[in-house]
């Protein structure tokens, strides 16, 4: 899998390039198809960016990503 850098990941943010992209735990997911990520916002959460610590914030379980294929890896 090809590895992004934050900067790379903050670009798909669903507002400065076409793709919307989301960091949980170390992978990338491409979630650009989900009605729920439109423009790059869930609720009060931005696209483009590492969401592991904010899953907490969720009335739901990482069990949501199961539907998306990891498209990358986030570089440390
Ligand atoms: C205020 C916080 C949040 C609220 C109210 C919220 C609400 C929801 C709801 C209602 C759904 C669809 C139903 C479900 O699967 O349970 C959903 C799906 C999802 N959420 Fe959240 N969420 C929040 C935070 C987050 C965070 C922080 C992340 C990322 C770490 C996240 C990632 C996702 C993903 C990937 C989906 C699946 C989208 C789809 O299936 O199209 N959510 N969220």
């Amino acid at each position: 899998m090809k590895t992004y850098t934050k900067q790379q990941l903050a670009l798909r943010n669903g507002q400065d390039k076409p793709e919307i992209w989301v960091a949980y735990k170390g992978l990338i997911y491409d979630v650009s198809a989900s009605r729920l990520w439109k423009n790059g916002k869930h609720y009060e959460h931005w696209a483009g960016q590492d969401l592991t610590d904010e899953l907490i914030d969720a009335p739901h379980t990482s069990e949501v990503f199961k539907k998306f294929q990891p498209i990358g890896l986030l570089k440390n």
